[in-house]
């Protein structure tokens, strides 16, 4: 095994000095007095995310209105060296966002349109500032919709940035099978089109896959101004239902022979014991306390009974009881009310504590509550969560199924990916950004 001997430091360091005075005066000049925020709060907020990662502010923070604002903003960062960080709506739990050189933070969310919707090739063009919500809301009358949920209400460019899934991924992919194009400005200002200028193939095999390299970037490798995505028709009808186990083994083989029955079945969550514990006090729900599948099923109404008679049967050869069914999306709401609030149940068990999140993409989340102002309690979690990503990494899993690496899992992933594998990542790096602009201190 590759012992990995690179340390994260991270200090916050501030730029300021005469060069970052001449280059707000020419982001006022791009983006307007409005467009451009020395203030405090203002730059707290834009340096944090989710996750108990330490706030690092930039040192301005800037609100462009369109692909050439970006362009512009970021040929003068280009010139002045200044480091950039692109900002979606700070629902990452890496710490993505800390600007830990000082710099100059991209929040995108005046970019909020929703572009060249194609109802019969099943896709759409977005601008960063559009939410997975606002996307869903705005296709509501077309009878299509976009799947990729990660429970918060992230930007869908953010979502590409960080390779996000969450609970639908098992039917439909994540963001890495559902993006098409992205419209990309590099850290010189130079605007590409990873799949070629306003392309939408459903399939390719038209040279490098840029696409997927932008996919997952964290804002490394520049910004992303515009994503078109995968779209699919509404089901005709939704069932959802829940299942209590004796154990662990017994929820997570019926899960593998669900899925090797060829059911195709769009979420499938898991819940132990302690967890359903919490979502019972939290919800003042009155589940059995013992590990628990959430399941949702899409189709036409004739193979909606298909499916549930299949897992019902295979749940119950392991089983599985006190099962609950639900069609009205009322009652479905009610049924999955705790898997939806499970983060929040989390830290009720603790109140004041925030939490450190560890999610398995697609069969399991475990969630570590801990007080921040701890230290040994920080350092035990630290040391649990490394030896988990560990086990993964022993299982031929990977450090990081959802959220990215961003600061946290930088060291796991030289021990993922092996010494060679990181040199490669590192020039792709260094020939997209000679100038280590795009978010630096992240993933590599
Ligand atoms: C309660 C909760 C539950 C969650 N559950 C899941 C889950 O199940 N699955 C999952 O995958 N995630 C989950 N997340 C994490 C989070 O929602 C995702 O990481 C999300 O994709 C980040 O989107 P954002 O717009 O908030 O990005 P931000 O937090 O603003 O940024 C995240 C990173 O992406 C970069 N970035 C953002 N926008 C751009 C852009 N336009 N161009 C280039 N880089 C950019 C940033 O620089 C940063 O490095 C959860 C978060 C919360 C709070
Ligand atoms: C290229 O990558 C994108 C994004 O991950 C993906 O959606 C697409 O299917 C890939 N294309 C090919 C030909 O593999």
């Amino acid at each position: 095994m590759i012992v990995c001997v690179c340390v994260c430091v991270c200090v916050c360091v501030c730029v300021q000095g005469p060069a970052l005075e001449k280059a707000v005066s020419a982001f006022r000049c791009v983006c307007g007095e409005d467009g451009v925020s020395l203030g405090e709060a203002v730059r707290q907020q834009h340096g944090r995310d989710e996750s108990v990662h330490r706030c690092c502010p930039p040192d301005v923070v800037v609100f462009p209105r369109c692909v050439e604002e970006v362009s512009a903003l970021a040929k003068i960062c280009h010139r002045y060296d200044l480091p950039i960080i692109p900002f979606g709506t700070g629902t990452g739990l890496e710490g993505g966002v800390s600007a830990l050189n000082g710099g100059v933070c991209f929040s995108l969310r005046n970019m909020d349109q929703v572009l060249d919707l194609h109802q019969e090739d099943f896709d759409v063009t977005v601008e960063p500032g559009v939410t997975r919500k606002a996307l869903n809301a705005h296709l509501r009358h077309t009878g299509l919709w976009f799947p990729v949920d990660p429970g918060a209400d992230a930007s869908l460019c953010g979502m590409a940035a960080t390779s996000a899934s969450g609970t639908n991924a098992v039917r439909y992919g994540t963001m890495r099978e559902n993006v098409l194009n992205l419209e990309v400005v590099l850290a010189d200002g130079t605007v590409v089109h990873t799949a070629g200028k306003g392309r939408r193939p459903r399939k390719t095999s038209a040279g490098y896959n840029l696409t997927n390299l932008f996919v997952g970037s964290e804002g490394t490798l520049g910004i992303i101004t515009k994503t078109t995505l995968r779209l699919y028709g509404i089901p005709e009808a939704t069932v959802s239902a829940v299942c209590s186990f004796p154990s662990v083994q017994a929820a997570v083989d019926s899960t593998v022979q669900v899925l090797q029955a060829g059911v195709p079945i769009a979420r499938i969550e898991f819940l132990d014991d302690v967890m359903i514990d919490a979502c019972n006090r939290y919800n003042s729900l009155s589940y059995p306390v013992t590990p628990t599948l959430f399941l949702e099923f899409h189709g036409t109404e004739s193979s909606l009974d298909e499916q549930i008679s299949t897992t019902e049967e295979i749940s119950g050869a392991n089983g599985g009881s006190d099962f609950q069914w639900a069609r009205d999306a009322e009652t479905r709401e009610r049924l999955w009310k705790a898997r939806h609030d499970a983060w929040y149940a989390a830290l009720a068990l603790r109140p004041g504590c925030p939490l450190v999140g560890h999610v398995g993409d697609g069969n399991f989340h475990c969630l570590t509550v801990l007080d921040p102002s701890d230290s040994d309690e920080v350092q035990r979690v630290h040391l649990f969560t490394e030896r988990l990503a560990r086990r993964a990494l022993a299982m031929d899993g990977t450090c990081t199924g959802e959220h990215g690496v961003g600061l946290g899992k930088r060291a796991l992933l030289c021990e993922e990916m092996g010494p060679m594998t990181m040199e490669v990542m590192r020039s792709l790096k260094h020939t997209l950004d000679p100038k280590n602009l795009m978010n630096p201190g992240k993933i590599l």
